[in-house]
């Protein structure tokens, strides 16, 4: 059976949806940031801090190699992940379906006003950094994902929405 890849922006829902949906359809659920900071002891914020982001994009693609071996699976995955062609190759390669958790902008804004967790959203002026960033973002997400679900609703229905996709 196909895994199921979750991609999108940050604070798009994937982790809070893809637990929803792996209830739904009894399926096992990963999330692709929290398998990185258990193997690298850290959490993802101190990997950037210490090691850069090229690091933990480095640990990214590896922890999408290992996570995909495996059949039938919900991933959420990082709002960068897809971003790497390397990244959607592999997913593809091991039979995974992207589905990318489309929200518009204010959306994302409201959800993301008091997160401390994200590295690249801790700067001044954060509403001009999520616009720029989905701008650039939001084309390749489409491009990576195999379908695209409306994400502004709550998490369990957009869960329930993915799950009557019959994937
Ligand atoms: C990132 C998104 C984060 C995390 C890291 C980088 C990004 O994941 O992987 O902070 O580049 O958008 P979430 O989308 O789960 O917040």
């Amino acid at each position: 059976m196909s895994s199921i890849i979750l991609c999108g922006f940050m604070g798009c829902g994937k982790t809070s949806v893809g637990k929803r949906a792996a209830g739904l359809m009894d399926r096992i659920f990963c999330d692709l940031d929290h398998y990185i900071e258990e193997k690298a002891g850290m959490t993802v914020s101190e990997i950037f801090e210490r090691q850069g982001e090229a690091a933990f994009r480095k640990m990214e693609t590896e922890a999408a190699a290992e996570v995909s071996g495996m059949d039938g699976m919900i991933i959420a995955t990082g709002g960068g992940t897809v971003l790497a062609p390397r990244n959607v190759d592999i997913f593809h390669e091991n039979s995974g379906i992207i589905v990318f958790l489309e929200v518009p902008v204010p959306v994302l804004t409201e959800r993301l006003k008091n997160d401390t967790q994200r590295p690249l959203l801790q700067k001044p002026d954060r509403e001009k950094v999520i616009a720029e960033l989905v701008e650039k973002r939001y084309p390749l997400y489409r491009a990576a994902a195999d379908y695209t679900v409306d994400g502004s609703p709550s998490p369990w229905i957009v869960a329930k929405h993915i799950a009557l996709l019959n994937l």
